[in-house]
């Protein structure tokens, strides 16, 4: 069984949800209480044992790569003004993983931009982290999907439970429950599917684990909705050769594309920093006291 090393981090989307605070700053570069989102989820795969990132990048995207980059300049002045604890931390960061990344030149879907890294991932298994979408757990949730692959073998998308009102906004599928805990056997998978069509409240989120054969079926996936080639199709064609399990990850997750999930983590997390998290409550349990809230 080959050794998953590779996540690849597709970020060469245009962010619409968050315009126009996005029109000239990659959304996965807005700050969650103290690093940028892109940060936490580098954080998430070098905790999980991941050797190598791929990020799928595009115009506009540069400050992500910079952000993860030795800047000598900066380093220069930081010493010279004697601040240690700055440079550490930012040494700390350009050191985190290797980064390679490649440009998808038109936004094309998921589907297209996953296929881009086709020929650095090669012929191993690998892990796809959506560049916006936030997990906080105990146990990093990649490295969750990497454990139960090295009991199943097969390709794995990570999935959470929500409100049957709105399954519409992901994709949803319908699986048989296994002996293994939280895990399911994939029979069936839907992208948005309208309301009251599925049975199912299983909703995939942005972390993937997945075969090396997925290019093959990338690369022949026609465009579907939007013009977009869609991630959903080339991972049922998948799930129907070789089997696909869904795995309930233990953890809470935030779509920090979106404005509220954005918010959710600032809140969640700041709540817990060391530093500010007792300051940030009093400070909330004041606003809610203020606009009489039913909390306070
Ligand atoms: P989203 O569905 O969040 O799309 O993509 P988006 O374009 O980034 O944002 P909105 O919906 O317009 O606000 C999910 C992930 O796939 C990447 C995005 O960067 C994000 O991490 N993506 C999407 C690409 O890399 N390329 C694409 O063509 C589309």
């Amino acid at each position: 069984m080959k050794r998953i090393r590779k996540a690849v981090i597709p970020v060469a989307g245009m962010g619409t949800r968050f315009l126009p605070a996005t029109k000239a700053i990659p959304k996965e570069m807005l700050t969650i209480v103290d690093r940028p989102t892109i940060q936490y989820i580098v954080e998430e795969v070098v905790a999980s044992g991941i050797e190598e990132v791929i990020l799928i990048t595009s115009e506009g995207k540069s400050a992500i790569e910079n952000h993860f980059d030795y800047d000598f300049q900066l380093d220069t002045v930081l010493k010279q003004k004697k601040k240690r604890a700055l440079r550490d931390e930012l040494s700390k960061i350009s050191s985190l993983i290797d980064i390679v990344s490649v440009r998808q030149k038109e936004p094309l879907g998921l589907g297209h931009a996953i296929w881009m890294a086709r020929n650095v991932v090669g012929n191993e298994p690998f892990l796809v982290l959506l560049g916006d979408d936030l997990v906080r757990s105990k146990k990093p949730c990649c490295r969750q999907m990497i454990d139960l692959y090295n009991q199943v073998s097969e390709s794995i998308v990570a999935i959470q439970r929500v409100p049957r009102d709105q399954t519409y906004q992901y994709g949803i599928i319908e699986g048989e429950e296994t002996e293994l805990d939280r895990t399911f056997k994939v029979k069936r998978m839907v992208e948005k599917p309208a309301p009251g069509t599925s049975n199912s409240d299983m909703a995939i989120i942005g972390r993937y684990l997945l075969m090396p054969e997925i290019f093959d079926f990338l690369g022949t996936t026609t465009p579907g909705h939007g013009g977009e080639i869609q991630l959903t199709d080339a991972l049922l064609a998948l799930s129907n050769k070789r089997g696909m399990y869904a795995y309930e990850f233990e953890g809470k997750r935030y779509d920090a594309g979106d404005k509220l999930g954005y918010l959710k983590a600032i809140v969640d997390i700041a709540l817990d920093h060391p530093g500010l998290g007792a300051s940030f409550r009093e400070h909330l349990q004041a606003v809610c006291a203020d606009k009489d809230c039913a909390c306070s």
